[in-house]
């Protein structure tokens, strides 16, 4: 839908239409991107996903949907776990099958989802008890359980997710000041090249000092983001009256606003030939810091990405694992312009996944 009233009105900075009766404006214009997530954030530092106040199902009392005061009290608490520090504790190798089956669990769609998503959103009171993740609370809560108590509720030592959030909850009741009550195609050549390079030099190991090394293969992971972001859209919610100078039009508390990145990222008027794979775009003398408030792959601003760092080691560790090996082609059923599926939640899925063909390669030394 954003980006659908993104490429319907190329001449308007902003665009307002009603979601589900819910009052929605998409922002087409940067330097107004550049105010809501940053400069005036304070106006909209709430999401407002969860429609129903009070009856909020556990999946969905976390970090990335909880708003208010709860929101920046978690995100105070969580943030030193994600320091550069704790990234280079972290096993870039440890194995947890369980979490990343759930994992892709949460994020891919069905109707089901969609359908109990679209019922709690017109009737938020009706459908107050229902849960879009029910099946993955029922798989994940006795996991949880079970790894709490085989730990005995303490840190282990394995410093994985589980032991950062035992050492948030060791630190007791959180408190702080309100923010509520403030006023105001192929894989490219070069990159097997560089590949092959850091394993010799590297002696196959990873490490999260050596994939910070390997410069070309972080462009072409960050030109895949552009061309088709984890999230299609960024999403805020006005918390209090504020009026869009440039426009000097007003926006009340309540209306949603989507910024619509999968759009914004593939306009031809800030990424030359948005259609071609070119991750040199990405290469320090090349990026244009202009378009700082239209490449968002992980958010801007005080509600940006908290796992940006960890995401891109992860990713990027993952990709170098698969292409040291491997070389990565289209196959027959390939689809060039894959279509994004219309069932996607927040996370957009590729319609029919995206076959490749992967190909056994020869390491040069
Ligand atoms: C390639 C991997 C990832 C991508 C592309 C990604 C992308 C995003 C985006 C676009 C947002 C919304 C930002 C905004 O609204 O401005 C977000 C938020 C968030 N992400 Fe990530 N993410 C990734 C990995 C991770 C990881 C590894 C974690 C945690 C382990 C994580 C945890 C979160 C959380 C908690 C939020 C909500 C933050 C808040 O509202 O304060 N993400 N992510």
């Amino acid at each position: 839908m954003a980006a659908e009233m993104y490429w319907k009105y190329p001449k308007e900075k902003i665009v307002g239409f009603y979601r589900a009766f819910r009052p929605t404006l998409v922002v087409r214009d940067p330097e107004i991107v550049k105010r809501i997530l940053t400069t005036d954030f304070i106006h909209f530092y709430s999401r407002g996903i969860n429609v129903h106040k009070k009856i909020i199902e556990p999946m969905l009392r976390n970090l990335f949907f909880a708003d208010g005061d709860v929101w920046r009290l978690l995100r105070q608490r969580m943030t030193p776990a994600f320091t550069s520090g704790k990234l280079k504790a972290d096993s870039l190798n440890d194995e947890n099958s369980a979490f990343r089956q759930l994992g892709a669990k949460v994020f891919t769609p069905t109707a089901k989802k969609l359908v109990i998503g679209m019922l709690k959103l017109i009737f938020p009171e009706l459908f107050k008890y229902a849960k879009t993740q029910g099946e993955v609370e029922a798989d994940i809560v006795p996991l949880v359980k079970e790894i709490l108590k085989q730990r005995n509720y303490q840190p282990s030592g394995r410093n994985d997710i589980i032991d950062l959030l035992l050492e948030c909850k060791a630190k007791g009741t959180i408190v702080g000041e309100s923010i509520q009550h403030f006023k105001p195609d192929e894989t490219p050549e070069i990159v097997k090249l560089e590949l092959d390079d850091f394993l010799a030099k590297h002696g196959n190991k990873m490490s999260y000092d050596a994939i910070k090394e390997m410069t070309y293969l972080e462009c072409a992971f960050k030109e895949g983001m552009r061309m088709f972001p984890s999230l299609g859209f960024l999403i805020r919610q006005c918390v209090s009256k504020y009026t869009i100078p440039e426009i000097e039009v007003t926006i009340d508390p309540g209306v949603q606003i989507l910024i619509p990145i999968q759009a914004l990222q593939n306009d031809p008027q800030y990424f030359a030939n948005p259609e071609q794979f070119r991750p040199e775009r990405f290469l320090p003398e090349e990026f244009d810091s202009h378009n700082k408030y239209v490449y968002l792959p992980f958010g801007l601003g005080p509600r940006a990405c908290i796992g940006e760092q960890l995401g891109l080691m992860q990713s990027l560790a993952g990709l170098a694992a698969v292409l040291c090996c491997c070389s990565v082609e289209p196959g027959p059923t390939t689809i060039r312009n894959p279509k994004i599926d219309p069932r996607s939640g927040i996370v957009q899925s590729i319609k029919g996944g995206l076959p490749l063909l992967f190909r056994k390669r020869e390491i040069k030394n």
